[in-house]
């Protein structure tokens, strides 16, 4: 595995896989990885010919308050980790070489990046979309991975794409879960022993709400009371949303007839988690 920190370098690699006549997958990280990440460097080992993951803690996409100090930062060890996967290049550049001195261009996927994270972390999704075109120019990839966890994020990755013609193809990859059920995250790793017992509450109220409509109930606002009965008895979390969206412009829906997701966001101490199922009628 080449390991590049200069965006030059590494499209110079993507580049000479793609003029051998070969397809690149690309993984796009904030490293701290864990099986979920995995996943994903796995399905682009399986659908394409040479892999590229990059792992950059992007600045511009927490909030002035938010985590972006004390994310954890595992170089070492994701290097290993992505060797021991068989990934070709490993691109993990400073913010410097993203955001070079007077940058001042950025990407905003207006309205639907305002919904669901975007309402609850302003200035969110415009960083990330900012950087996964960055990422998108650099690597040129044919194929791009990203986990369903993120779920809103998949929803504006694949707005941008298609409203920007970004010649890349999005696959979007299953959630994958710790032994009782809670989505594996980077985050997680805030959570003590006591908190880590508590987040398993997201999963919950998602499979409640679940329950429900799997007994015949259509109707978001009875779905959603379900769901929300189960945080009002742990005092100690504090619920950030609920909501039952169209899976493509993240709009409230009125009732449940197609594809619905929902989604959940709760601050389990200062640890900020999220989960979501898909729901279909
Ligand atoms: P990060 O949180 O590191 O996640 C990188 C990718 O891994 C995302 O596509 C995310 O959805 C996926 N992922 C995380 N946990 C997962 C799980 N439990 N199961 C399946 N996939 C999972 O998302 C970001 O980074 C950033 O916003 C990024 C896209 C890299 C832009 O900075």
């Amino acid at each position: 595995m080449t390991v590049w920190v200069r965006a030059d370098d590494v499209r110079a690699g993507s580049r000479a896989a793609r003029a051998a006549g070969k397809t690149v997958g690309f993984v796009p990280t904030m490293g701290a990885l864990h099986e979920g990440h995995l996943s994903l460097v796995q399905a682009a080992k399986s659908q394409s010919d040479i892999v590229v993951v990059s792992i950059f803690v992007n600045p511009t996409q927490f909030g002035p308050n938010e985590d972006f100090e004390k994310y954890p930062r595992t170089l070492e060890r994701d290097r290993g980790l992505l060797e021991k996967e068989g990934v070709d290049l490993l691109f993990a550049p400073p913010v410097t070489e993203i955001y070079p001195d007077g940058a001042v261009t950025y990407v905003t996927v207006e309205r639907i990046s305002e919904r669901l994270d975007g309402a609850s972390r302003p200035g969110h999704f415009r960083g990330v979309t900012t950087v996964v075109s960055k990422l998108f120019n650099i690597i040129e990839p044919d194929l791009a991975f990203f986990g369903q966890k993120d779920a809103a994020q998949v929803a504006i990755i694949r707005r941008m794409v298609r409203d920007l013609k970004i010649p890349v193809e999005i696959v979007v990859c299953p959630i994958v879960r710790e032994a009782d059920g809670l989505a594996m995250s980077s985050r997680n790793a805030y959570l003590n022993s006591d908190e880590r017992k508590t987040a398993l509450i997201l999963r919950r109220s998602l499979l409640r709400a679940q329950e429900v409509f799997d007994r015949g109930e259509r109707n978001p606002r009875n779905l959603i009371e379900a769901a929300k009965k189960i945080f009002s008895a742990e005092p100690s979390v504090r619920l950030d949303y609920f909501q039952i969206v169209d899976p493509e412009t993240l709009e409230e829906l009125d009732s449940v007839s197609g594809p619905a997701l929902l989604a959940v966001a709760a601050y389990i101490g200062t640890t900020r988690l999220i989960d979501n199922i898909v729901l279909s009628a």
